[in-house]
Order: C-alpha cells, then structure tokens, then sequence
C-alpha cells in the first residue's frame, strides 16, 4: 500500500512558543497549495533523542532545530552535510528513507541570500570583512563570507578568547580583533554584520562607532526585532547599504521547505509581512 497522508514537518525547540517559523512555512504551503502541515514541537532535553527518533516513524520528512538543539544534533545525525560540520551546528534536518537524520545548516546561505537580494552588487570579494560576536550565529556568517572570497574576516567579541577560538578554527583566515577596538576595525571593511544579539528588543544597544567605515561599505543586522536598529540607522545616516536581519531567517528556510514539500518556494514582500506580524 501506497501512503498518501500529507507530509509533515516542523521546529524543534525547548521552549518553541516564539518561533516565527510555522508562520513562514505554512504561509508557502498555502500560497502554493500543497499538502502538508508545519508545527512547533516542544521537546524538553532529557526527550530529544527518543522524540526525534520518533518522528520519521509519524510521518515528518524533516524538521527545523532551534535553541538549544542545534549542536547537540550533530552527535546523533547518520550523516552531517560539509557546512553544518564547519559551521558546528544544524538548523535543518531530513529524514532519510530509513529513518537515518540527515543534518544541514542553512544559515551561511541563507545569510548570503539575503544580502544578495537586499544588495544585488554587494561582493564578499570586495573587501574585508568585520564581524561583531562570535556565537552560532558568527560562525554561520563567517563561513559563508569564507566561502564567497572574503579577502579577510575580522571578529571583534566582547569575550576576545572566544574570537581567538573562531579564528583557530577557520585555519587563521579569520582574525580576533579586540571588542575595545571594533571601531578602529570598521577602517577599510566593505562588510560589517553584528551577529550579537545587541540591538536587540530589550537589549542595549550596539555602540560601535561606524565613522572608519570606508564609503562603499555595506553594513548588515542580523537583529529582525526591531527591523531598523540603532546600528543600522547610523550606517543609514552615514549613507552606507543596510541590510536587516529578516531576510536571513527567510532564506534560511527556502532548502528546508524545498526538501520537505518538494517545491521551491519564493521569498517576497508577503512573505516578510507574514514573519513580521507573526
Ligand atoms: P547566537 O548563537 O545567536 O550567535 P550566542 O552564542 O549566545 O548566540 O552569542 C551571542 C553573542 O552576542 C556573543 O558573541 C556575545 O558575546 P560574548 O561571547 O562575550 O558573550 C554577544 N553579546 C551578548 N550580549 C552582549 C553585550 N552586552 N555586549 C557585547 N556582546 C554581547
């Protein structure tokens, strides 16, 4: 017998009630009529293993990971793709034919895709490059800049020693810069993106000066709440390219969609609207 239920996915977290991500998907599956469901899942620590082991058998092709599971897939999954085993983490994972967990992370494209859109001329070839923090998010990004070219990475962390542990890392081709001189390290850098989580609703803000930016820099949020942080409008006020940090959580959703549900689906304006209000 053939099955012909709808295909299933979702996110997995621990807690989940914020994820923006049901919203996204079941958007596309709309606008594209397809079968299938997209849900949060709640699963507590001590019931990941068991809980994820179990979901192929009720029918899910894959799932989202978010906080705090995007590392502790990896040691489970059957095979990890070359990016999410650079990167450390998985943010996607498909289930394969047997129930074996296929573990990707599309953060890094999902990054590049967004500024590419926001900024269609914009190059990691172009110049160094600056990072501000050196969390999931910080590895994500610098791998992708790695992998388009970037001539150069510079990572300013508040904790230096956790930079120093990035760039041993990426083999040297990203340096630690002191968080005390990330404004100095602005000086000749096309792209700059904080990847803290300063800026952030209920956060201080990012304080970093942007005066040693060079004209044709372009300076990215990865921050989506709010859209315009402080550290984007006084880019905008220096008239250097912004890019927010919504598209990246858009783009980032496009493989797993695609793996899931068989279809490609299109981030546009509608989309963004869905996220935001969600
Ligand atoms: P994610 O996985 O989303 O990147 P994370 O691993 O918690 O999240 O990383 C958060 C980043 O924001 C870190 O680089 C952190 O700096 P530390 O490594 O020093 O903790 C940075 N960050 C958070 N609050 C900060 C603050 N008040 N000032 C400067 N940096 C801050």
């Amino acid at each position: 017998m053939t099955d012909t239920s709808p295909p299933l996915a979702g996110v997995v977290g621990w807690p989940i009630a914020h994820s923006r991500s049901p919203a996204l998907h079941n958007h596309w599956l709309k606008r594209y009529n397809l079968p299938g469901y997209y849900i949060p899942i709640p699963l507590k620590p001590q019931d990941f293993e068991a809980g994820i082991r179990m979901l192929p058998r009720l029918g899910f092709k894959g799932v989202n990971l978010t906080i705090p599971y995007k590392e502790m897939i990896l040691p489970l999954a059957e095979a990890v793709s070359d990016r999410a085993s650079l990167i450390g983490a998985a943010n996607t994972i498909t289930f394969l034919a047997d129930g074996a967990i296929h573990a990707d992370n599309t953060d890094g494209i999902g990054f590049l895709s967004s500024v590419q859109a926001s900024a269609p001329d914009w190059s990691a070839k172009a110049g160094p490059a600056l990072i501000l923090g050196a969390g999931g998010a910080a590895r994500a990004v610098i791998s992708a800049l790695l992998n388009a070219s970037a001539p150069e990475v510079r990572i300013a962390n508040r904790t230096r020693q956790k930079a120093e542990m990035l760039s041993e890392h990426f083999g040297g081709r990203a340096t630690a810069v002191d968080w005390a001189t990330a404004s100095e390290a602005a000086d000749g850098a096309m792209t700059i993106v904080n990847t803290t989580a300063l800026g952030m609703q209920g956060k201080p803000p990012l304080t970093i000066s942007l005066d040693a930016a060079p004209a044709g820099a372009t300076v990215i949020d990865i921050v989506y709440n709010p859209l315009e942080t402080d550290f984007l409008l006084r880019a905008r006020e220096r008239k250097l390219r912004t890019v927010d940090g919504l598209g990246m959580l858009l783009y980032q959703a496009v493989p797993g969609f695609e793996s899931w549900f068989g279809h490609r689906p299109e981030v546009d304006d509608a989309l963004r609207q869905v996220v935001l209000e969600a």
